[in-house]
């Protein structure tokens, strides 16, 4: 694997590796590597989870991070993307993990680059690394995939999460199912009603509203679009027993999810932070020590 760019390039087998190494990571610990590498987080939009877990993935891996702000950066003055990278390339980094508000960003970049490309998110495009640990949440959880219904819930146009997993949980064998407004739909398939969802649902996956995509415009307050679209307390109720609570963060409480839903039994939301840390790891190791991993890979744990 020489980038990590979408979980529609990513073959089961590819899937599984990643899925297999950070549970090795999670129960041997996060180890230096060997070689020293140069990577740099490139987020060209807001985040907590993602910046600050590969952050600290870099440091228990022994990496040099070479930090990169972009509000100070050249892009401000009007540097492509491509022209940014390039001159990171020659200034010596092996990888970078990118967000971006432009879907497909990396379309331009793919081919020219010997640098490793990880992407953070790509506007309403993909964002494989929560893919990843959220598969990892729920082979955990649950055992596997195959089989297992998957509800995904909330804004699933603007969704970069839906689209990832909606793209990995189909390839992996769970049956996927999406409720929201119409007008919040795309191309994918329905419900509206909770009622034919919550009682068969192994895994309820929340998305948050994502407003700064939506021009202002929302017909819903947020009290109704949580009374219609929204995980209440009383749906919570009417859940399938061991079934779970999914959401990649952040959470808007008391809209997409009940505020004291968020850290219920059911929820997994702060253990999808804490996996997210080996999943990342597991994918730098892969991007930047392809060799070694294969030597390694007829010892490592299986999940
Ligand atoms: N889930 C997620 O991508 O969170 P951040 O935007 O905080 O990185």
């Amino acid at each position: 694997m020489k980038n990590l760019l979408s979980m529609k390039d990513l073959t089961i087998d590819e899937i599984s590796a990643i899925l297999d190494r950070a549970a090795m990571l999670k129960r041997y610990g996060i180890r230096a590597l060997p070689q020293k590498y140069m990577v740099s987080n490139l987020f060209f939009e807001p985040s907590t989870r993602t910046k600050m877990s590969f952050e600290v993935a870099e440091k228990k891996l022994g990496l040099e991070t070479i930090p990169f702000e972009a509000g100070s950066s050249s892009a401000v003055k009007g540097e492509t993307l491509y022209d940014t990278l390039r001159t990171l390339e020659e200034i010596g980094l092996d990888a970078v993990v990118i967000r971006h508000p432009e879907e497909r960003y990396y379309e331009d970049l793919v081919g020219k680059m010997k640098m490793a490309i990880i992407n953070g998110g790509d506007g309403s495009g993909q964002h494989p690394t929560q893919s990843l640990l959220d598969l990892y949440t729920i082979k955990e959880t649950l055992g596997g995939f195959k089989g297992l219904n998957v509800l995904i819930a909330g804004d699933i146009s603007h969704s970069r999460v839906a689209k990832s997993n909606a793209d990995a949980l189909t390839k992996l064998g769970a049956n996927v199912k999406f409720l929201c407004p119409p007008e919040w739909a795309g191309d994918f398939p329905y419900v509206s009603d909770w009622e034919e969802v919550i009682y068969t649902s192994d895994v309820v996956m929340l998305l948050r509203v994502q407003h700064e995509r939506h021009d202002g415009k929302m017909r819903f307050t947020k009290e109704e679009y949580h009374e219609k679209y929204g995980l209440t307390v009383e749906r919570e109720r009417e859940m399938k027993p061991g079934s779970i609570i999914m959401h990649p963060a952040p959470v808007n409480r008391d809209v997409e999810i009940a505020g004291s839903l968020v850290e219920c039994s059911r929820s997994m939301i702060y253990k999808q932070v804490e996996n997210g840390v080996y999943i990342r790891a597991a994918i730098l190791e892969t991007i930047l020590q392809k060799e070694e991993l294969a030597w390694e890979r007829s010892s490592r744990v299986h999940m």
